[in-house]
């Protein structure tokens, strides 16, 4: 009763790696078309030929998403080669952690600029494709950081939750426009941005893995149009 997803188009900043390039896998799996954005174009080149070998049209362009030219570009080099998207996943991201006044100010200016810039810069240079269709899905990844801050985590968590205020804000504006707006706020994914290279690979299973996330972001796609799930927490069973 729920909605096909085979077919559609979707464009996945942070491709190269982690959750990003398992979302565009999985969408791959699931027949979607996918556009991948990121920086380092050799990754980017390895996810896309990985995706077509189940059938789908893969295209990779580069961007800082903080750069809102290159987004600007990388955009319409998608929609040329792919077509207009019907769902965005902003999910490209940076870690900064420490003590508050151990962060350097260009380190803070950063993580802005990549978490809270980067995802607006996506999300206008995408939305008018979706407003034109009159349907689509914006899935911003934010983190459980984004929902409750720790020590340490003052420079994302204030990254994050100003994610969580664009979503809420643009969700409200453009729902008329059957277009669905949310965030998903993962816990611990074992991914090089949370571990770096220092998990072993028995540990890792411990932890949500990248694919989870991919799956959970499926599900949640393939829900009838006029339902959507506005905010969600992805935590680990058994982490201990
Ligand atoms: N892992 C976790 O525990 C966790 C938990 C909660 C939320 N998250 C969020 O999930 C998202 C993905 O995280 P991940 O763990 O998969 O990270 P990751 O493994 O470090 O991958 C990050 C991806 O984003 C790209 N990227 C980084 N900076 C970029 C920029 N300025 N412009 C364009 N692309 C950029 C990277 O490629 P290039 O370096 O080539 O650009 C890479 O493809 C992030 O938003 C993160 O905050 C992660």
């Amino acid at each position: 009763m729920g909605q096909e997803i085979k077919g559609k188009i979707a464009y996945i900043t942070g491709a190269g790696r982690g959750i990003g390039k398992a979302t565009a896998l999985e969408f791959a799996r699931e027949g979607v078309h996918v556009g991948l954005i990121a920086r380092t174009e050799s990754r980017l080149q390895e996810v896309a030929e990985e995706a077509r070998s189940f059938g789908v049209k893969a295209s990779v362009a580069t961007a800082d998403v903080a750069n809102w030219e290159e987004v600007e570009q990388a955009v319409a080099t998608l929609e040329k080669e792919l077509g207009a998207a019907d769902i965005l996943i902003n999910n490209a991201g940076i870690g900064v952690y420490g003590d508050f006044l151990d962060i350097d100010p260009e380190e803070f200016r950063r993580v802005m600029d990549v978490n809270v810039f980067g995802t607006y810069h996506m999300t206008r240079a995408v939305l008018p494709q979706l407003i034109e269709k009159n349907r689509g899905d914006i899935i911003n990844i934010s983190s459980s950081s984004g929902l409750k801050a720790t020590a340490g985590s003052a420079a994302y968590s204030a990254s994050k939750f100003a994610v969580q205020g664009m979503t809420e804000g643009l969700m409200q504006e453009v729902r008329r426009h059957n277009i669905r707006v949310n965030t998903l706020n993962p816990s611990l994914v074992a991914t090089e941005l949370a571990f770096g290279e220092k998990l072993d690979e028995a540990d890792k299973e411990k932890y949500m893995q990248p694919e989870d996330l991919a799956e959970y972001m499926v599900s949640q796609l393939k829900l009838h149009q006029r339902i959507f799930i506005k905010q969600s927490l992805q935590w680990a069973t058994n982490p201990f």
